[in-house]
């Protein structure tokens, strides 16, 4: 079977300390023809901004042409073509499919029934493996290293697929992990399970003032509402936090914030304007980071 990224638990740690290689070399070289040739799918069957278009970007910078979607209701899947017959067709087009959906595991299972790399770029509220690794990217680039980083996740921790990913890969290098969310939206029982297990701690609180002024990365996420059954649920939670400038007064001097973006109102945009906002970089960053793991799974040294 082609190696794939459907978990960031596919990798391991020197993996992932390579593909962090491949993406420096890619931020100082953006243009590497060295994918000339290749046909790369990109079907999103979620919407997306970031992920898509920096994947495309990716693949065009590499010399990759692209093909794919994003948007299903033009498909024949909207005449109601199955996951397994779209990924069986496309597969015999292209070298790669990079994909995301709405379900769980549905990457997973695209890699097991075609024979080329697959690239999850988002399951549901599973796993945001590529985000994963430019977090990781950006963290070392803010704070010149990944071991021993106090990192704070805030917001929706329930459904946010990003954080789940973030806490696998982190685990690797003796994180301290701070969760911040209210009751509705708290750590998965089986991530806390997970960190027992290695020995890593964690600490969880549902007020944002507790700990801003206590760590190195501070991971603001959004409240997912496209994953909530019941619109009242969200309605209750959707407002929780809002980060402002004026509450950054006494973060220490290296704490840099990210969040996956888009944001829709838990970062007020006075953030923008402090030295502790880096989440418009962090997002470029994932074009240098994409071309890398492209690179790495279709064997490109
Ligand atoms: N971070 C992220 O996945 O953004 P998009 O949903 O815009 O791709």
């Amino acid at each position: 079977m082609a190696k794939s990224l459907i978990s960031i638990r596919d990798f391991s740690k020197d993996e992932i300390l390579h593909i962090l290689d491949i993406a420096s070399f890619m931020e100082q070289n953006r243009s590497q023809k060295i994918l000339d040739g290749k046909v790369i799918a990109c079907l999103f069957f979620e919407p997306s901004t970031r992920t898509r278009l920096s994947f495309e970007t990716a693949c065009n910078r590499l010399g990759a042409r692209v093909i794919g979607f994003s948007d299903t209701s033009n498909t024949s899947i909207s005449k109601g073509e199955t996951l397994k017959d779209t990924i069986k067709m496309v597969s015999n087009y292209v070298d790669m499919i990079i994909m995301r959906h709405p379900l769980e595991g549905a990457a997973r299972y695209a890699s097991e029934i075609c024979n080329l790399p697959v690239v999850n770029a988002g399951d549901g509220a599973n796993q945001h493996p590529s985000q994963t690794l430019l977090d990781l990217y950006t963290i070392n680039q803010t704070q010149g290293r990944l071991d021993n980083i106090t990192i704070n996740m805030v917001g929706d921790l329930k459904y946010g697929r990003t954080v789940h990913s973030l806490l696998q890969a982190l685990s690797h290098f003796n994180p301290k992990f701070i969760f911040t969310s209210p009751d509705e939206l708290k750590m998965p029982t089986e991530y806390k399970e997970f960190l027992d297990e290695k020995g890593i701690g964690y600490q969880e609180t549902a007020n944002i003032n507790d700990y801003l002024n206590d760590c190195d990365i501070l991971y603001m996420t959004r409240v997912q509402q496209e994953r909530f059954s019941d619109p009242m649920e969200y309605e209750k939670v959707k407002n929780v936090y809002k980060l402002t400038a004026s509450m950054l007064n006494d973060v220490r001097s290296n704490m840099k914030i990210l969040h996956p973006l888009p944001r829709v109102g838990e970062i007020a945009l006075d953030v923008d304007d402090t030295p502790y906002a880096y989440f418009f970089k962090q997002a470029e960053n994932g074009m240098y980071v994409r071309m890398a793991i492209i690179a790495y799974l279709l064997g490109y040294k």
